[in-house]
């Protein structure tokens, strides 16, 4: 009896003990307990998925193995969401996933995706961890602005790179087409009748206003050398354009290097002339405007650090045709070359044709004097001095015919612009007063002609160089006395000096209509090329270096 008592109490005993095994495991001095979850269906919840949920029932119960973790899912499939809470051991695939937060004291839902519908799932090990669930409070939130930004940004980003690409593809295009400006270190080897060649080549309207103005960041590498002319609106300087380094070579082979470089003019204007800087750039810019008897332009620039605007163009040493004149007599030839190369220049500013026939906008230059006039190498001119220069065409303003009244210079301008009497209705008008002018310069040229006889110092027409006359005198001289620089019977013993003056006469014509236009004026230097054979005075005085 005793030893059934006591293999009874040892039978409890071992079954109190493999029963509590089951709830407590064996720890260093710690037995682990069986997990309290709730233990609800699968069943339909009104859990939006979005902050704090409940379990949504009332059934709590011990998971049946110390190693079961309480577990939440919620599941939304098409409309229907369900919420369902279990035990489950986390050393195990649930749904074939991985419990990887069992250890958390809160159930904080996770989405998982490729389930084929939204599937969220928590796992946790605290008493009844599973009974409120946490859902992001953004999740959803997020999703949807995402998915708003993305819908919204997309087609958006979509459009900014077709904008951008076909902009890069237009200026492509543009660049292609239009006159090829000089490049950083490219020689300025330009050769003028090339020039207008490449113009006519191909080039369309579009090219005509081809903006030669620097738009770079970058500026040109230029090193100002030295002042060479003063204007109403600017200064002029010499300057080296540095072209990068060449290797020369030196005494006995020994090699070095050298920098490289082009020099050229700059017209400098000050923040306050900008309106006149800009004139000129945007006269200059059209490429048609390029010709032999034009001063080449190269660029335009702005230059802010020191506000100031730049052009940068052709530099040629022999200066203006003044400076040239006073220095400088001048055979038949010379006449010849100089008033013939003037004309052809200003026809060429005049005309509504390339020499291709292509349409071109006529400008007039309004401010034709000898100081405005640069003598090439070879003796031809070029125009200079853009800076009150008008494009004759449709896009001129009322504002800009009506202040286009009395602009030049004092001493060269026509009657009727002393009279602020130019009829701004027709624009053959304002070519009329640019001859006035021209006519004045041929008659510069020939006062210092060897071919008149006796060749007095230069004087320009109406008085000596230092003085200026306001338009009060001019309008005396020109307006009230009729008068014009004498043309001496001397003079007229040459015959080419001859046809010069009768022109220069047709020229100056009181009344603008009767006046002989500019191409007339080139064409009949064309004709005198021959003149000098029957000259007694052809060519005996030299033309001399500066
Ligand atoms: N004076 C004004 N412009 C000039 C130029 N381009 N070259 C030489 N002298 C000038």
């Amino acid at each position: 009896m005793a030893l059934l008592r006591f293999s009874a109490f040892w039978c409890g005993t071992i079954l109190c003990l493999s029963i509590l095994s089951d709830n407590l495991e064996a720890t260093p001095g710690l037995l682990k307990q069986s997990q309290l979850c709730k233990f609800c269906d699968v069943r339909p919840t009104n859990c939006t998925g979005v902050g704090r949920c409940e379990a949504g029932c009332e059934i709590s119960s011990t998971c049946a193995h110390t190693s079961e973790v309480c577990v939440t899912i919620w599941r939304k499939k098409d409309d229907n969401v369900t919420m369902d809470t279990i035990c489950h051991n986390p050393a195990l695939r649930l749904h074939g996933l991985l419990l990887d937060d069992y250890n958390n004291t809160k159930c904080e839902m996770k989405e998982r995706k490729g389930m084929g519908y939204k599937f969220f799932i928590c796992s946790c090990t605290y008493e009844e961890c599973n009974e409120h669930i946490y859902f992001s409070p953004f999740s959803d939130l997020l999703e949807q602005v995402v998915s708003v930004i993305l819908v919204s940004l997309v087609p958006l980003l979509v459009l900014a790179v077709l904008v951008v690409t076909s902009f890069y593809i237009y200026r492509v295009y543009r660049q292609r087409h239009a006159r090829p400006l000089r490049k950083r270190g490219q020689p300025l080897h330009y050769h003028d009748e090339h020039a207008n060649m490449m113009d006519d080549e191909g080039s369309d309207s579009s090219s005509t206003h081809a903006n030669n103005l620097n738009h770079n960041t970058e500026l040109l590498p230029i090193e100002l050398d030295a002042q060479v002319g003063k204007g109403r609106f600017a200064e002029v300087y010499r300057a080296k354009l540095k072209q990068g380094t060449v290797v020369v070579g030196g005494v006995g082979g020994v090699t070095g290097t050298e920098q490289a470089f082009e020099t050229v003019a700059v017209k400098i204007f000050q923040d306050e002339e900008y309106a006149s800087w800009k004139n000129e750039k945007d006269i200059f810019s059209d490429a048609d405007l390029r010709h032999e008897n034009v001063l080449h332009f190269l660029t335009a620039e702005e230059r802010k650090v020191h506000k100031q605007y730049w052009l940068i163009t052709a530099y040629h040493p022999r200066g203006s045709l003044q400076e040239h004149l006073i220095h400088h007599v001048v055979s038949w030839r010379d006449l010849w070359t100089l008033g013939g190369s003037l004309a052809r220049g200003i026809a060429h500013l005049h005309s509504d044709r390339t020499p291709c026939g292509r349409y071109k906008v006529p400008i007039v230059h309004r401010d034709i004097k000898s100081s405005n006039v640069l003598v090439k190498g070879d003796l031809t001119c070029v125009l200079c001095d853009f800076g009150l220069g008008l494009r004759l065409d449709n896009s001129l303003s009322v504002d800009e015919l009506a202040n286009s009244g009395q602009v030049g210079t004092a001493r060269y301008m026509a009657p009727e612009v002393l009279e602020s009497r130019i009829n701004l209705e027709n624009i053959e008008s304002f070519k009329q007063t640019d001859v006035y002018s021209m006519a004045l310069v041929l008659w510069e040229i020939t006062s210092r002609c060897s071919a008149i006889g006796e060749v007095k110092e230069y004087e320009p027409p109406f008085g000596k160089v230092r003085e200026h006359p306001c338009v009060e005198s001019m309008k005396d001289s020109v307006l009230r006395d009729r008068g014009r620089p004498e043309i001496p019977n001397t003079w007229i013993n040459h015959p080419g000096i001859q046809t010069v003056c009768a022109s220069i006469d047709e020229c100056w014509d009181h009344d603008p209509e009767a006046r002989l236009t500019a191409h007339c004026v080139a064409e009949r230097f064309n004709e005198m090329e021959h003149l000098d054979k029957l000259s007694n005075h052809s060519d005996e005085i030299q033309y001399s270096e500066p």
